[in-house]
């Protein structure tokens, strides 16, 4: 069985609109544990993919899954048992790091920038900057850090949010310091963007930092909130009872 951890940007800069429609940034980006799926993955006359887990539903079972796309590219075919434990349309990359790993087991990493921006960093982990349209990687130093993640039970969709960004004349997101040594000022120019587009995203935040007493990083595109957690134990607790949703006590170790 393969473990595949989350993507989360701890910082995500729109520095603008390219031609080909998507956008460039700058984002620095750790892998975490928790929330996580886990796959298995072996040879077999057909592709197939079987999905379970408590975020299986709505996760295509057919050809435009992301895992099944990777495994088509390789050339190959396989059958995919796939447990969703990341939930969907929470900017946390599930469907990334899940063709990420398909590839890494196939023997074909060199592919993940064919199958979407966040798939090269899926398949480097540990902690780096994604530059260009997210495939241009460079090894980052990051602290260790403890980070809660909260999921509200609504999702945000990335092509809309990145439209929005286009349409409110590409806003610039808070600049937030931590306060954590090691790390750089952080902020999340997507956020005013998928505010705009789940107008419930707002209060959401706003309930995680009233119980975290720290400001809340927009994960991607939305709609999970991240708070840098080190050195309060209980900060996991007190945003478990302040928001409905899914909430994570998460890791970040460098490699
Ligand atoms: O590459 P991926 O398929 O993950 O991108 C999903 C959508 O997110 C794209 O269709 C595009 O609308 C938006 N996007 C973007 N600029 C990026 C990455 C994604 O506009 N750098």
């Amino acid at each position: 069985m393969i473990v595949v951890p989350s993507k989360l940007t701890l910082s995500l800069r729109v520095l603008g609109m390219r031609a080909d429609g998507f956008h460039d940034l700058e984002a620095l980006t750790v892998a975490i544990g928790e929330p996580h799926d886990a796959l298995t993955i072996e040879a077999a006359e057909r592709t197939t993919i079987a999905v379970t887990g408590p975020f299986a539903s709505g996760v295509p079972v057919d050809a435009t899954n992301l895992a099944v796309r990777a495994a088509d590219l390789a050339g190959v075919t396989v059958a995919i048992t796939l447990h969703k434990g990341i939930p969907n349309g929470a900017g946390l990359g599930g469907g990334s790091a899940d063709a990420a790993a398909v590839l890494v087991a196939l023997g074909r990493p060199d592919l993940a920038a064919d199958l979407g921006s966040d798939v090269p960093f899926c398949v480097h982990g540990d902690a780096a900057w994604m530059r260009g349209r997210g495939e241009i990687l460079e090894p980052a130093t990051v602290p260790a850090l403890d980070i809660v993640i909260a999921v509200p039970p609504f999702g945000c969709s990335t092509p809309a949010v990145y439209r929005a960004w286009d349409e409110l004349g590409g806003p610039t997101g808070r600049t937030i310091d931590t306060g954590v040594e090691g790390l750089p000022p952080l902020g999340n120019d997507l956020e005013p963007a998928a505010e705009h587009v789940e107008p419930r995203l707002a209060a959401f935040r706003r309930a995680v930092e009233e119980a975290a007493g720290r400001p809340a990083l927009l994960a991607g595109s939305g709609s999970a909130y991240a708070v840098i957690a080190s050195g309060d134990a209980d900060l996991h607790t007190r945003v478990e009872r302040a928001v409905e949703g899914a909430v994570y006590a998460a890791s970040y170790l460098p490699c």
